[in-house]
């Protein structure tokens, strides 16, 4: 029997009700495959925490999430807490110190989900979004002087490494390999960012030049956004900065029907470290509690990091449900529909009983 360490960090707002859904639909998994089974530990770290302690997470948080095989992860971000401190006390921390530098949105339109774009059906949408996920524009770097005077400065400076730029191009164009069409657009806005960006393309070359199987063309991010919604069957993986993904990849899961199906996963390709799983979706205050978040992202995600873990059989099933169930109709509000997040997730569990 193959056994897995998950830690999980459900934290904040509809994280809890999701992750929830998504531990219950993994065993379900589990026990219809037998090959394999998850010890869950569980992480009360979040808002609440930081209520109590003053902290998103303990001093030797990351410590205690480096023995897991993987990380399951719900959302961040309270009401009351600034963004900023949630985001960079928790979520940043662990992409940043696990050196997670992929991070992987796959997107397309689900059966029976409708998307904003007319006529588009699942055959028009398969896209797999790279974000660099280490520096870039979201990098930390920069500051602040003459605090609160009239001649206040603030700078943010994007930063562009050799290392950085060349691994996640190199990831980029394996992820591309790995896909049927083999097919690279590489976003980019080096026509008015004439530093870093022209950097970026440069070493996009280099490493293309690698990949004579991999077809790949250049893209500038505002063109990209135009794009996605004029030509979606012309694109099918993407490599963008942190900035730019993280904008692109919002408007990849509108494009897709909901933010809550949209999954992720925070990667450290060369697996020195857990590798982190999440929804894109945020701690949505203004349904948490009522029961219908919709926990398609979180069962997708959790797809994604059975993939990682090597349980492709078992991540292949858990779609073939997913698909299954949203064929049949049964979708939280978000998608139009009138289940609730319990009855989603029966639906699942049932539908992973039936697969053969
Ligand atoms: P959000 O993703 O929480 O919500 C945006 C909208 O989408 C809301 O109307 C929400 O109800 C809806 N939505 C999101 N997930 C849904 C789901 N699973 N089912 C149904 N509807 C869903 O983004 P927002 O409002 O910008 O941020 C709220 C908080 O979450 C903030 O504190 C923000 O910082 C945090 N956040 C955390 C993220 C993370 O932990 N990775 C990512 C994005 C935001
Ligand atoms: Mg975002």
């Amino acid at each position: 029997m193959r056994q897995y360490r998950i830690a999980s960090i459900p934290a904040d707002g509809i994280g809890p009700e999701v992750i929830g859904a998504g531990l219950e639909v993994l065993d379900a998994l589990a026990a219809r495959d037998g090959g394999f089974s998850l010890a869950v530990d569980h992480y009360d770290w979040g808002s609440d925490y930081y209520r109590k302690h003053g902290v998103l997470m303990p001093a030797d948080g990351l410590e205690r999430l480096k023995g897991a095989d993987a990380i399951y992860f719900g959302a961040v971000g309270a009401p009351d807490i600034p963004d900023h401190v949630t985001l960079w006390g928790l979520r940043l921390p662990i992409c940043q110190g696990f050196d997670q530098y992929a991070n992987v949105r796959p997107t397309r339109i689900l059966p029976g989900v409708t998307s904003p774009l007319r006529d588009a059906g699942p055959e028009d949408l398969d896209w797999l979004i790279v974000r660099e996920n280490s520096e870039g524009e979201y990098a930390g770097h920069g500051g602040r002087a003459h605090r609160g005077l009239p001649e206040e400065v603030a700078t943010e400076v994007a930063i562009f490494t050799r290392v950085g730029v060349e691994r996640i191009m190199r990831f980029a164009f394996d992820c591309a390999r790995k896909r049927p069409r083999k097919l690279l657009t590489v976003v980019t806005k080096s026509n008015a960012q004439r530093h870093g960006m022209v950097f970026w393309d440069e070493i996009a070359a280099l490493v293309a030049a690698d990949y004579p199987d991999v077809t790949w063309d250049k893209e500038l991010v505002d063109a990209m956004t135009m794009r996605m919604v004029r030509k979606p069957q012309t694109i099918d993986t993407v490599v963008a900065t942190n900035l730019h993904a993280d904008i692109l990849s919002d408007l990849a899961a509108a494009l897709a029907g909901s933010l809550g199906v949209a999954p992720t996963g925070n990667v450290d390709p060369q697996r020195r470290y857990p590798s982190m799983f999440e929804p894109i979706h945020g701690s949505a205050f203004d349904i948490t509690g009522k029961g219908i978040a919709n926990p398609v992202a979180s069962f997708w995600t959790a797809s994604m990091m059975l993939e990682h873990l090597g349980e492709a059989r078992a991540a292949a099933a858990l779609m073939t449900a997913v698909e299954q169930v949203c064929a049949a109709g049964i979708l939280t509000p978000d998608l139009g529909g009138k289940a609730t997040t319990k009855e989603v997730t029966r639906a699942m569990c049932e539908a992973i009983r039936g697969i053969n």
